[in-house]
C-alpha cells in the first residue's frame, strides 16, 4: 500500500498569533512574492506595537494614534489591518477614526497652501491668487500634490487683512501677493533637486 503523505501545518509561534496570512508568511520567510510590498515594514512597526499593549483600556485609540505616525493617515487598508488585529469590526475602526477630527482617512500634504478669501483678500485678487497656484502645482483646491508635497485649499479670514491677498504655508504668512510672486514663493518649499 502506497503511504500517504502527511501535509505539516506548522502554527505561529505565540508572537505571530493574529497576523493576516500574508503578513505572517513574509514574517515567516514562507512568501511566495518575489518583491516584497513597500509598506510592509510599516505594517510590522504597527503589529510590533500592537503586540506590546498589555492594557486593553482605550487600545483602538491608541493603535490608531500609532498607526497614523507610521502611516502618515488611515487609509482603509491599514483600518481593515487594525480591526483584524484587535477582534473589531471595520466599522467600530472607522467609526471612532471619522469621528475624531485628529485622525486623517486621506492623505496628508507636506505643506498645505491656504489661500484667503475673506472679504479683504477677495476684492484684492486672492482668485487671481488661486489660479496661479492651481497652474503652478498642477491641481485645484482641495487636492494634494501626486508627490504629497502641497496641498491646496481656501480659508476664511486669518486676521491679516491689512496684508491682503494672503496664503498661509505652513507656519509662514505670505502678503501683499501677486500671481507674479508665486512660482518663487512655492520654490522655497519644493523639494531640493538631486544631484
Ligand atoms: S480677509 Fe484675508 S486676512 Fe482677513
Amino acid at each position: 500500500m502506497q503511504r500517504q503523505s502527511a501535509t505539516i501545518i506548522e502554527q505561529p509561534s505565540e508572537g505571530l498569533r493574529g497576523f493576516e496570512p500574508e503578513i505572517l508568511e513574509r514574517r515567516t520567510g514562507n512568501c511566495c512574492c518575489d518583491t516584497p510590498k513597500e509598506q510592509d515594514h510599516l505594517y510590522f512597526r504597527l503589529d510590533d506595537f500592537i503586540d506590546s499593549l498589555s492594557d486593553q483600556d482605550g487600545v483602538l485609540i491608541r493603535v490608531l494614534h500609532h498607526a497614523q505616525n507610521i502611516f502618515g493617515y488611515l487609509p482603509r487598508e491599514v483600518q481593515i489591518h487594525i480591526a483584524n488585529r484587535l477582534g473589531k469590526s471595520l466599522a467600530e475602526v472607522y467609526g471612532v477614526a471619522s469621528f475624531y477630527h485628529y485622525f486623517s482617512l486621506e492623505p496628508k500634504a507636506e505643506f498645505t497652501v491656504e489661500v484667503c478669501m475673506g472679504t479683504a483678500c477677495y476684492v484684492k485678487g486672492a482668485a487671481n491668487i488661486i489660479s496661479e497656484l492651481e497652474k503652478e502645482l498642477g491641481i485645484k483646491v482641495g487636492q494634494i500634490t501626486s508627490d504629497q508635497r502641497f496641498g491646496l485649499k481656501v480659508s476664511r479670514c486669518i486676521g491679516a487683512c491689512g496684508l491682503a491677498p494672503v496664503m498661509v504655508i505652513g507656519e509662514d504668512i505670505h502678503g501683499r501677493l501677486t500671481p507674479e510672486m508665486i512660482p518663487e514663493i512655492l520654490q522655497r518649499y519644493s523639494k531640493p533637486k538631486e544631484g
